[in-house]
């Protein structure tokens, strides 16, 4: 599990977690903190020795080995998705639609669309880990299409979704930007930021 304490990721955490921060600006310090939580997720990414010609002689360098999926977990995983993108243009793209159920806080998948898992590694893109039903979901379901190396994304987690997902998938490593205090009655985290979902499209009641 990797807390990405950089400053500027704490900075744009700030951001998000503040009320009065519109959808407009969610979206944007969203994407900017997606970055530098895939900076450091794919610190590890396996690297094929390569070598080209510059204007000058010809010169070793690096290349990315392995295929690239991110699979954002509707609705709110969208909100990290374009970062992804943009870094990796060459990426696969999984979709994975789940939704809490809002008095048992069970999730239902209403939609699955993923590629060929088998050889790539694949990055589960969720936001809020709070009790972890969404996210070990996903990971069952990415697992089952064939994941063998997976990692989860994730902006705000509870210690609680944290446990869920270790007794799980003790496999699969953790990268965010904060683990808050914890779960409140509603199942939110706390302090957390509220409904991902809801600022990040401007639908809050
Ligand atoms: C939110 C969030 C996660 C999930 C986290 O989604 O984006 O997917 O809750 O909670 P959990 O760890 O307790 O499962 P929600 O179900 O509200 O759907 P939405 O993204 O469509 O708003
Ligand atoms: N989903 C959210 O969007 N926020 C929380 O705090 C918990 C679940």
């Amino acid at each position: 599990m990797t807390v990405v304490d950089h400053p500027l990721a704490q900075h744009l955490l700030l951001s998000l977690r503040d009320e009065t921060t519109p959808p407009e600006q969610f979206r944007h310090v969203t994407k900017r903190l997606t970055t530098l939580l895939m900076v450091m997720a794919t610190s590890d990414f396996p690297t094929e020795a390569s070598s080209v010609q510059t204007p000058l002689e010809e010169t070793e360098g690096r290349l990315l080995e392995r295929p690239l999926v991110a699979v954002p977990i509707l609705r709110a995983g969208l909100g990290m998705l374009d970062a992804v993108v943009e870094m990796f243009p060459r990426v696969r793209v999984g979709y994975l639609g789940l939704e809490r159920d809002d008095a048992t806080f069970e999730p239902s998948e209403y939609y699955a669309k993923l590629p060929p898992l088998d050889d790539a590694l694949t990055f589960v893109l969720d936001p809020m880990l709070a009790t972890g039903g969404s996210a070990t979901a996903a990971l069952r379901s990415v697992k089952a299409a064939g994941a063998v190396h997976v990692r989860m994304v994730s902006i705000v987690a509870a210690p609680e979704g944290v446990a869920a997902l270790e007794a799980e998938h003790p496999d699969v490593d953790v990268v965010t930007a904060a683990v808050d205090r914890g779960l409140n009655a509603s199942a939110y985290i706390v302090p957390g930021l509220g409904d991902f979902g809801d600022r990040l499209f401007g639908t809050e009641a």
